[in-house]
Order: C-alpha cells, then structure tokens, then sequence
C-alpha cells in the first residue's frame, strides 16, 4: 500500500525543524485554543527550539492550547531528569505562554496505570480530540512506544519497551547505560495517534533510513508500527535527505 503518506524532504535538520515549527504556528495562529500532541527524543528538539522563537518573534501566543504527549516512562516522576514530562518543560513548556495546567504528560508513577491510562484517552475526547501532532519514529519502526506487533486499534496502555528501544535510549544521548533505562512505560496506542486530525512525523539521520522506507512503502502491518499512517487522511512525513535515502520514489 503505496498510502496517503505525503513526504516532504528537506536538506537539512535545521530547514525540518523549520517547516514543522511553521505548521504548529500556523495551526495556533489560526485557532488559538488548538489541542496540540507533542513527542519527546532527540528529533523533535530543533523544532522546540524553533516554535518558541516564532511563538515570541511572530507573538502567537499558546496560551489557549491544550497538550497531550505521547508517553512517558513507567516509575519516573516528573522532576527525574529522563522523564519525558521534565523533557517537555526543558525543551518547550518553559520557554511558550502554555499554561502547565494545560499540558498533559501521562504521570509514569500513577498508582493505576490502567486508571490513568483510560482518564488520559478521555481527556483527549472531552477537548475534542488533537488538531495536530508530531511523531518520531523509532530505528524499529515504532511510534510514540508502540513497538512492533502493536495494533492498529491500539489505545493508551502499559507496554514494556523491546531491547532494540532500550539501547537506542541508552547511546550517550539520555540514559548512561541500558541499566538505567525503564523497562516499562506508559504509551498512547496506535488508534488514538490515528485519532489526530492531522499528523507530522519526523525523521533526521540515516539510522533512521530502513525504518521510514518501510513505513511508507512497505506493507501496511504492525510489524512496522509507522506503517499504520498510511491510510491516515492528513499525515505528512518531514525527512532530511539521509532518513529519506532509502525511498524508491
Ligand atoms: P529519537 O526517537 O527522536 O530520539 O530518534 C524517536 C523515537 O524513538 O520515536
């Protein structure tokens, strides 16, 4: 399945930052009260970094959005330095106008994870679902932490991560050693990344160059979790030419 998937392929890291910042400033300066879904991870960093500049520069205020992030790791609270809820207000929260009590990270500590799960895919419902939000992709194919074999209909749940995942986390980049890295953590499911009105997804660096080829021209399957975009009506993937080296077309 060739798929709805539109690719857009930039020269460099900096110039897919830009392009994905423009389209989360476009989206806040055309409906101030936006339902916005973040990711954490190395990719989407530059982009961080590029939506506060324009958020000030261009004065689109965020103070109206909503935000729902893909996952967290189970067990870590949101002051540990490797949570994905301290990630966020690192990288962004801390430097935009959003107001933290409208920000949601999925709390990696919750006493039921189950309980916390199902109030997170309800919440998303009760603000009318997320107008945008931005994927990586993962060297295995996943999204958010569905790894493969997850499906299609998948919703926001415990998962335990593959060893492929925990040693990419572990480079030198965020934890020092694959010891230190959860085994578990919370992720949103296929399904309610599916539910999103629109999706970007993107990918920088050859590592990443397998994994994308697949997802867009290869089977739609949950062996490969991106895949599963490939009949999503507004998804647009934003690559740097070494991610999207191994595409055919
Ligand atoms: P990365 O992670 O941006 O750190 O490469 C992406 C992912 O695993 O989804």
């Amino acid at each position: 399945m060739a798929g709805n998937i539109k690719i857009v392929v930039c020269k460099t890291s900096e110039e897919v930052a830009k392009k994905c910042a423009g389209m989360f400033i476009e989206q806040v300066r055309n409906k101030p009260a936006s339902v916005l879904g973040f990711a954490t991870g190395s990719t989407p960093e530059k982009t961080y970094a590029e939506i506060a500049r324009l958020s000030k520069a261009e004065k689109v205020s965020f103070a109206k959005v909503t935000s729902f992030n893909l996952d967290e790791y189970w067990g870590l609270d949101g002051d540990h330095d490797q949570s994905y809820r301290y990630f966020m207000n690192d990288k962004l929260f801390n430097h935009i106008d959003i107001r933290t009590w409208n920000t949601n990270v999925l709390n990696g500590k919750a006493r039921f994870p189950a309980v916390e799960c199902q109030a997170y895919e309800d919440k998303i419902v009760s603000v009318g679902g997320v107008d945008l939000w931005i994927l990586g992709i993962g060297n295995n194919g996943h999204i958010a932490f569905n790894e493969p074999g997850s499906p299609v209909d998948s919703r926001t749940r415990l998962v335990s991560l593959t060893q492929s995942t925990i040693e990419s986390n572990s480079d030198g980049r965020f934890f020092k050693n694959a010891n230190e890295v959860p085994r578990c953590a919370l992720s949103t499911g296929i399904g309610t990344i599916r539910d999103a009105k629109k999706l970007v997804l993107l990918a920088t660096g050859a590592k990443k160059a397998d994994a994308v080829a697949k997802a867009v021209e290869g089977a739609f399957s949950p062996d490969v979790p991106a895949s599963l975009l490939q009949d999503h009506p507004d998804c647009t993937f934003i690559l740097d030419t070494d991610s999207a080296s191994k595409l055919k077309k």
